[in-house]
């Protein structure tokens, strides 16, 4: 008797139809509403959850004049969760729970109990400098996303405790915080050990066997390169994602493989968790009016003993020009780990760059973008074959690609090409940042919506539930058929030569 769930529904279907902020990509297309018949039985029902709904909702009469209409007993109600329905697994606590309650053993060098406070996104910022706002800035660690999505989504508004409703099902298994304790001075059998126990408890389940684990989802907060060993006694990460079981699964990273088609690359958290629409608008309107003296800005290190990196080129070219800032991270307490002058330097800037380091990718280029600043990359695996979900796969429309071997052999001049685009394309390029904005926060978990925003949770789930239904279909994924060139799917949607070949010969680690 699906009946009272469906009331149920009703409900948030009301309360998600309040008035929307007018925000780019913010209602998407895919918002998935869906009708379905109630039956007479249920009507009353119905009709009496309408009369409670117009005593306690501030929603505009003439919406729900369409749905408490008596004019038909059997009447059509939109069910806004329809396709977007999570069920979550009661994981035994050590998988989640009790590494939080022993936060102090997640990390051999930094306090994780205090990224853990404030549902994970860490101590509050203030805004002494006048660089964040006044409220939604918080010193979130790069590596909390395991922590910050799992409260997230206890709070999703379409969970359902029924299974066999949901279009995906969630696990919730700390793996980047699990990993993260056991990198350093472990042997593999300790690393893979959570893992193997995860995978032997998920598939005893009745979920599991309904598709194979392949509408199961889950976040490993880290990059991938930290859950895919490359041999079985190798000396770094685990084999989480090498799995059987875990390759019939989506996993979400922060830093995805390109030769691989089970992990997709979800945004790094940044700083900023804003908590409702306007405090999202008023940040965008604020750095779209900032003046910026620099044409471009790094904030990193050099990687000496990388024969290969750019980074000393490139600070070396900064250093020399006037119209460049360098904020350098290699000496003890610089400013570089200052979240207050990155953010401050990044606001100052027009053009951010973002070369590769230990991996393709950055925290910093999230950070820079919510500052309105136009990122630079080096190397397509930095960000166009990562966050397929999140960013325009055009990245002409808010990037600049500047080729690592063109810097690498002295023939780009990293000054001279930015100087060469017009105030009229900066201008373009900059509003396309800014307009991305809210789709790369991860807005704070506590509150229970934000009408009319997608976060870059939102944007995550909508990517998982897309996948899961292809696969329910059985719509042939080339990307898992041809994993080597998953990224050329991913991100062109075939295969084939491509003049990026040789950015992607040889793994990273
Ligand atoms: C790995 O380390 C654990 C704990 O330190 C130890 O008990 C185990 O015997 C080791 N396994 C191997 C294969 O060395
Ligand atoms: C993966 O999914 C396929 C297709 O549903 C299934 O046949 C296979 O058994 C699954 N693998 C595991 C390890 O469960
Ligand atoms: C570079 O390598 C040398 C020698 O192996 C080592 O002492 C040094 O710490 C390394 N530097 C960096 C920045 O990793
Ligand atoms: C990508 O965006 C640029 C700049 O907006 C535009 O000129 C170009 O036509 C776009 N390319 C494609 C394939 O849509």
């Amino acid at each position: 008797m699906p009946c009272p769930i469906r009331i149920r529904n009703l409900q948030h279907d009301l309360q998600l139809s309040q008035p929307k902020l007018n925000m780019n990509k913010s209602l998407g297309k895919r918002s998935g509403g869906g009708s379905r018949n109630i039956v007479p039985l249920c009507w009353l029902l119905a009709a009496s959850s309408c009369f409670w709904l117009l005593m306690f909702t501030p929603i505009p009469l003439h919406r729900l004049a369409g749905m408490c209409s008596m004019s038909t007993p059997t009447t059509t109600i939109t069910d806004q969760c329809e396709g977007r329905y999570i069920y979550v697994h009661d994981l035994p606590a050590r998988f989640n729970a009790d590494m939080i309650h022993n936060c102090r053993n997640l990390s051999p060098w930094t306090d994780m109990c205090r990224f853990t406070s404030n549902a994970g996104l860490g101590p509050k910022l203030d805004d002494s400098e006048g660089v964040f706002s006044e409220t939604g800035w918080y010193a979130t660690n790069q590596f909390a996303l395991d922590y910050i999505f799992h409260q997230r989504i206890q709070r999703y508004e379409c969970l359902t405790g029924d299974s066999s409703l949901a279009s995906a099902v969630f696990v919730p298994f700390y793996a980047g915080f699990d990993i993260g304790k056991h990198l350093w001075g472990y042997n593999t059998s300790v690393r893979d050990s959570a893992g193997l126990e995860l995978v032997k408890w998920l598939t005893e389940r009745p979920e599991w066997a309904r598709m194979g684990g392949r509408d199961h989802f889950m976040v490993a907060g880290r990059i991938t390169w930290d859950f895919r060993r490359l041999t079985e006694d190798g000396d770094w990460g685990s084999k989480l994602l090498l799995l059987p079981e875990v390759k019939n699964m989506t996993v979400l990273v922060i830093e995805s493989s390109p030769w691989h088609g089970n992990d997709f690359g979800v945004p790094y958290p940044t700083y900023f968790h804003p908590s409702s629409a306007s405090e999202i608008v008023s940040w965008q309107e604020r750095m779209r009016k900032l003046k910026r003296p620099w044409l471009s800005s790094f904030a990193g290190a050099p990687r000496p003993n990388q024969t290969e990196s750019i980074r000393g080129q490139l600070m070396e070219q900064c250093r020399s020009s006037e119209k460049c800032k360098l904020l350098e991270c290699d000496f003890g307490a610089s400013k570089c780990h200052s979240p207050s002058s990155v953010v401050h330097m990044f606001q100052e800037s027009v053009f951010c760059l973002q070369p590769q380091g230990d991996s393709y990718t950055r925290r910093s280029t999230f950070d820079s973008m919510l500052a309105g600043c136009i990122p630079v990359f080096f190397h397509p695996g930095s960000a166009y074959v990562q966050y397929l979900w999140h960013l325009p796969k055009n990245y002409t429309k808010y990037s600049v690609f500047i080729s690592e071997d063109d810097v690498r052999e002295g023939t780009a001049k990293v000054g001279e090409v930015l100087k060469r685009f017009s105030e009229e394309e900066v201008r373009r390029m900059r509003e396309e940042v800014i307009g991305m904005i809210p789709s790369l926060v991860y807005r704070d978990p506590r509150e229970s919506r934000m009408e009319g925003v997608k976060d870059a949770f939102d944007v995550a789930v909508e990517g998982v539930f897309e996948r899961v239904e292809r696969l329910r279909r059985g719509v042939p994924l080339e990307e898992m058929e041809e994993e080597s060139s998953s990224w050329k799917y991913g991100l062109f949607g075939r295969g084939g030569e491509h003049e990026w070949d040789h950015f992607f010969r040889t793994p990273k680690r």
